[in-house]
């Protein structure tokens, strides 16, 4: 949100994209936050191993945005993403749970493939929105991201299905 207003202003397909890159942003970093508690929950090495390595490309998704911002000639700035806050929220009721730990390992799976789709459906807009602006250096970096996040999305798919459940399941 801008400095002195209390509520968006969009006036132009230009201040959409903004707005939508700031809530990225906000997204991204909250995440940064959360992932490392999240590794550290994790009972499954692979899928501590899955919260690390999405860690380091937050970390480079956040400054991919700071890109973006800059190919805009824009600062980079967040504003508060209410829906990144409630899934890291959901996030952190998972982590505190008492129980099995398989169980709890295919309870922060859930979480975080809700936070995955979540940045999939965020980054296909903004990329959508980039190509529609005539940004195709945005529309690229964005794309990337977004790659990276349907890998993700895959990958804890596969770790769910092939380990993390069935052992939940016998639990
Ligand atoms: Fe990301």
């Amino acid at each position: 949100m801008g400095l002195f207003s209390s509520s968006m202003a969009l006036n132009s397909f230009d201040d959409l994209f903004l707005e939508q890159l700031q809530d990225l942003y906000d997204a991204e970093q909250r995440l940064t936050k959360a992932l490392p508690k999240m590794a550290a929950a994790a009972h499954s090495s692979a899928l501590q191993a899955a919260f690390q390595e999405h860690l380091r490309q937050t970390e480079n998704h956040v400054s991919r945005l700071e890109q973006v911002f800059k190919q805009l000639g824009k600062s980079a700035q967040s504003k508060t993403c209410e829906a990144m806050k409630g899934l890291v929220t959901e996030g952190d009721e998972v982590i505190s749970a008492s129980g099995n730990p398989d169980v709890k390992d295919a309870a922060l799976i859930a979480a975080a493939q809700r936070v995955e789709h979540y940045e999939i459906a965020g980054y296909g807009t903004a990329r959508t929105f980039a190509q529609r602006l005539g940004r195709q250096d945005a529309a690229r970096l964005l794309q990337e991201t977004l790659d990276e996040e349907a890998a993700t999305d895959k990958k804890l798919t596969a770790l769910a299905e092939q380990s993390v459940n069935p052992k939940a399941a016998t639990s």
